[in-house]
């Protein structure tokens, strides 16, 4: 792409008001989420685009996702059910756990924007809790809501969760003043929940409904989740490698950290515990289908690049991208292991599906 066309991608996806969200592409938004890579990205800067880019969840209209909702299949509605479930809870999740990251962050302006990320986490939570309401008939309030979706997860997501995010924030929650600790929790929360779990999530659902061409309304407040996340994410990376200019001692504390949530983040997407709502990809509408290994691809350059951005050596940075890919086919084995079918990956690695 031009370095003029950058520029202009750039500018829409930031300036673009909520209504029409909806027709800006989710590979726009990432173009802009590696603009907010660059060292020239402050907390302030991140801060004043939070203030111009605020939406309304009650603005939406999911008229035409409750008719484009029914018309899918039953396979393609519990795929995607069970991604957007993961999401719902994930974002209550990050709600709930993200004030102790505030109250112990050492700099002013780390914790100004950390206060404006707290107010987007609850809105992507309303987000859902509304989808899930109004178009997936999950009725009962926020807290029934939750309920009624959280025995539906997988283990890798409750490992990240519920061991390693909550491990994390308790730890700074009783030692603010520990650094380390604060870097770990950045790492498990904005490095890898949100710049690999988030961002794979969320590319494979609007890459879909854009070409598919419906559920618009969740494209629209979907996209505008994007957008938050692309702040957030940048302040992420922008914290870390700040901690790595004053002491590059951290760089070993980030790459250790990362290794040891790399198997509960990868599980999370390809989870062998649980069967495939469709296990025959061929049964996959064309225009639905989605190639694993190009999702793979994907996923791991979108943590790595933000992992060198943070001024990690190359040579570590390779490891992780490694270990991850091994991760993949060890997951795609165990599922195969697990319940005695292929995994859909076997079409698309032997060129029967590209
Ligand atoms: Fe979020
Ligand atoms: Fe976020």
């Amino acid at each position: 792409m031009a370095a003029q066309s950058v520029l202009e991608v750039i500018r829409r996806v930031e300036e673009t008001p909520l209504q029409d969200l909806v027709a800006v592409d989710i590979t726009d938004v990432e173009v802009q989420m590696d603009h907010l890579l660059g060292r020239e990205i402050t907390a302030d800067s991140l801060y004043r685009r939070w203030e111009t880019q605020q939406w309304a969840v009650s603005e939406l209209d999911f008229a035409q996702d409750k008719k484009d909702w029914a018309a899918l299949g039953e396979g393609l509605q519990l795929a995607y059910r069970r991604t957007m479930t993961l999401f719902f809870i994930g974002e209550q999740a990050v709600t709930d756990t993200l004030s102790p990251l505030l109250f112990a962050a050492p700099r002013e302006d780390e914790r100004v924007f950390l206060a404006t990320q707290i107010a987007d986490e609850a809105r992507h939570t309303v987000f859902f809790q509304r989808f899930f309401g109004e178009v997936l008939g999950l009725e009962g309030g926020l807290t029934a809501a939750l309920e009624a979706v959280r025995p539906r997860t997988v283990a890798g997501f409750r490992k990240i969760f519920n061991e390693h995010l909550a491990g994390a924030v308790d730890l700074v929650r009783r030692e603010p003043r520990n650094e380390a600790a604060w870097v770990e929790g950045v790492v498990t929360y904005h490095l890898v929940i949100e710049g690999y779990l988030a961002l794979a999530g969320q590319h494979a659902l609007l890459t879909q409904f854009r070409k598919v061409g419906i559920l618009p309304g969740f494209t629209a407040g979907f996209t505008a989740v994007a957008r938050d996340e692309s702040r957030h994410i940048g302040f992420g990376v922008m914290a870390l490698r700040r901690r790595v200019t004053e002491d590059p001692e951290m760089a070993r504390v980030i790459t250790r950290k990362l290794h040891e949530l790399l198997e509960p983040a990868v599980y999370t997407g390809v989870a062998p515990d649980r069967r495939l709502a469709i296990e025959d990809p061929t049964e996959v509408p064309p225009l639905f289908r989605v190639n694993p290994l190009e999702a793979r691809e994907f996923a791991i350059g979108q943590l790595t690049k933000r992992v060198r951005a943070i001024g990690i050596s190359p040579a570590a940075v390779d490891e992780v991208g490694a270990a991850m890919r091994a991760l993949y086919e060890r997951g795609w084995d165990e599922y195969e292991h697990n319940h005695g079918v292929r995994h859909p990956v076997r079409w698309y690695q032997d060129g029967s599906l590209n």
